[in-house]
């Protein structure tokens, strides 16, 4: 009897553990930098009609989070997706997702600091990052994209590019810009 309740008492810390262990790796990220912050899918779908993805298309969401637009872009818009994120677990769990969806042939989710990579190229492009990411974001994006190319944020803006329009979606807003 004493021996499975110190059993158990092990495996509940042990899960107590793991689940600490997260927080504070998510903790930490969202100090450092932007903390992940899902989409809801609702918004994606909006933010990805809003930009006309076209099937076919390549989109790339800087900040990738677990993949939703990326997945969501592929499978409800026929698009073909990049997602670059700084944080492994969140590249490893958007593979797996991607792999649930039946939509790994057409994504490719890359663990990195979108800062320290070439872009690839793209037809439109996501963001949902704080103000002072994009600052530093729009310049590469002005180098690496030729003009035209649709820029979709959520929230946060890019003053540089060239507007659009913007829409209201609940409580937030998305931004349409284009490469000027
Ligand atoms: C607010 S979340 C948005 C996630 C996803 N785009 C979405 O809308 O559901 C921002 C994500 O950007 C990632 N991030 C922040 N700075 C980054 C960087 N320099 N390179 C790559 N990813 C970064 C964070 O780890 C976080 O997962």
């Amino acid at each position: 009897m004493i021996t499975i309740y110190l059993y158990s008492l092990f495996f509940l810390m042990i899960v107590l553990m793991g689940i600490i262990g997260m927080v504070a790796y998510f903790l930490f990220n969202g100090i450092v930098s932007v903390p992940w912050v899902r989409t809801p899918t609702r918004h994606t779908s909006e933010m990805l009609t809003l930009a006309k993805l076209k099937p076919g298309e390549r989109v790339i969401d800087f900040g990738a989070g677990d993949g939703t637009i990326i997945i969501q872009a592929v499978k409800e818009f026929g698009a073909i997706g990049y997602g670059i994120e700084r944080l492994s677990l969140l590249v490893w769990w958007s593979r797996w997702l991607a792999k649930l969806n039946g939509v790994s042939d057409r994504t490719t989710f890359v663990k990195g600091d979108m800062f320290a990579k070439t872009p690839p190229p793209a037809d439109v492009i996501t963001s949902y990052l704080f103000s002072e990411i994009n600052s530093k974001l729009e310049p590469v994006l002005i180098k690496h994209y030729p003009s035209g190319t649709r820029v979709v944020a959520r929230v946060f803006s890019f003053p540089g590019l060239k507007h659009i329009r913007s829409q209201v979606i609940d409580s937030d807003t998305i931004h349409l810009y284009e490469i000027p």
